[in-house]
């Protein structure tokens, strides 16, 4: 195996606002499992990005341990990935500070992603939700990750992040690695179940139109199952709207399996949506079953899940350090050294 210190270095993260689902493992996750082996990886809950929603503290608590816990039952292995929580690396929301002051009021207004958070009737429009971005380019350039794993709807925030980069080199010459981000080229966007024209996300899509990863086997069939198609009966991807649930459905199969979609196309040729929905269902709940019996069995041994803990964040934190020092001294902060 190549030299740690040789290899690139990838980092990525997910918030702990609701349960983990099909979308975030098929969008991110998958590809978090596949880039441990030959690269430098640091996973992370993004704990602070929770906060620019309201969050029960006892909640937030547990979200955050669970999600290491799903990390581990996915597959990444606790030797070879840095595993931690946001917080518990300073420097995350100090370099946030430096980069924020480099930051256009007008490039943040323009993220889709906060124009649709703030637009929702009764939205929660604190500064937090407006200057996330930052925090999360703070997230990737404290470890001068050259790579970044994410779904769809994250790449405008990584298009941010190189933009921030280039200019802090530009002013204070290179140090920063200009990050790519890593999308899969199938279930990038994996789409609600109910309303297949939106978004899967973990907390707004309503309870039948997502999949959890921990969901209850019977619960995870029947929404499979009850899934919105549309009037036809033929399994074929189509790009139009009207198609957008059978698509969401192929796109979902695909992933979970090693069929492409012209192979499930003709396996199904000739047989109903019905039939296709039930061995859907069914290979979705085999897929999460021993996710779902792994994250149990973590969640029952905390003590565990700290050690991972606290070796992730103390591997991070050095990392961390490394970048964030030098920040400090180019951008003319006295360092007396900590
Ligand atoms: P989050 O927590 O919303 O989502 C975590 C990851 O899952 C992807 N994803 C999806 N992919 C396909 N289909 C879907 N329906 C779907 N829903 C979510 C997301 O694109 C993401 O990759 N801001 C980030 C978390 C974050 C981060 C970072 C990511 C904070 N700091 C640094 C990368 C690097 C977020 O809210 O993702």
């Amino acid at each position: 195996m190549e030299d740690k210190a040789a290899q690139k270095i990838i980092l990525s993260g997910i918030k702990p606002t609701g349960q983990l689902t099909i979308g975030n493992l098929i969008g991110a996750m998958n590809n978090f499992v596949k880039l441990q082996h030959d690269y430098d990886t640091l996973y992370m809950v993004a704990d602070l990005h929770a906060l620019t929603v309201p969050q029960e503290p006892k909640e937030l608590r547990h979200k955050t341990l669970s999600i290491i816990a799903q990390y581990i039952a996915v597959g990444l292995d606790p030797e070879k990935n840095d595993l931690f929580i946001q917080s518990h690396v300073t420097g995350h929301t100090e370099l946030s500070w430096i980069l924020g002051c480099l930051t256009g009021l007008g490039d943040l207004s323009r993220m889709t992603q906060f124009k649709d958070k703030s637009s929702k009737p009764g939205a929660n429009i604190n500064a937090g939700l407006f200057t996330y971005p930052v925090l999360m380019a703070s997230d990737i350039l404290l470890y001068n990750a050259d790579y970044v794993p994410v779904g769809e709807d994250q790449k405008q925030h990584v298009e941010l992040t190189r933009d921030i980069a280039m200019k802090f080199n530009f002013r204070y010459s290179d140090t920063f690695t200009i990050p790519e981000p890593i999308i899969p080229k199938t279930g990038a966007r994996i789409m609600d179940l109910q309303n297949p024209l939106s978004k899967m996300g973990k907390s707004d899509s309503g309870e039948s139109g997502r999949i959890a990863l921990i969901d209850d086997p019977v619960m995870v069939s029947k929404r499979i199952r009850s899934a919105v198609t549309d009037s036809g009966s033929e399994i074929i991807y189509s790009d139009s709207d009207e198609k957008a649930g059978i698509r969401n459905l192929l796109t979902i199969y695909t992933n979970l399996t090693d069929k492409s979609v012209p192979e499930i196309e003709k396996m199904y040729e000739g047989r109903g949506y019905g039939d296709f929905k039930k061995d859907l269902a069914d290979i979705v709940v085999e897929k999460l079953r021993p996710i779902k019996e792994k994250h149990d069995e973590l969640m029952n041994n905390k003590d565990y899940l700290e050690s991972v803990l606290k070796n992730g964040a103390s591997n991070a934190q050095k990392k961390a350090w490394k970048v964030l020092s030098k920040v400090y001294r180019k951008v003319g902060l006295v360092q007396t050294g900590r």
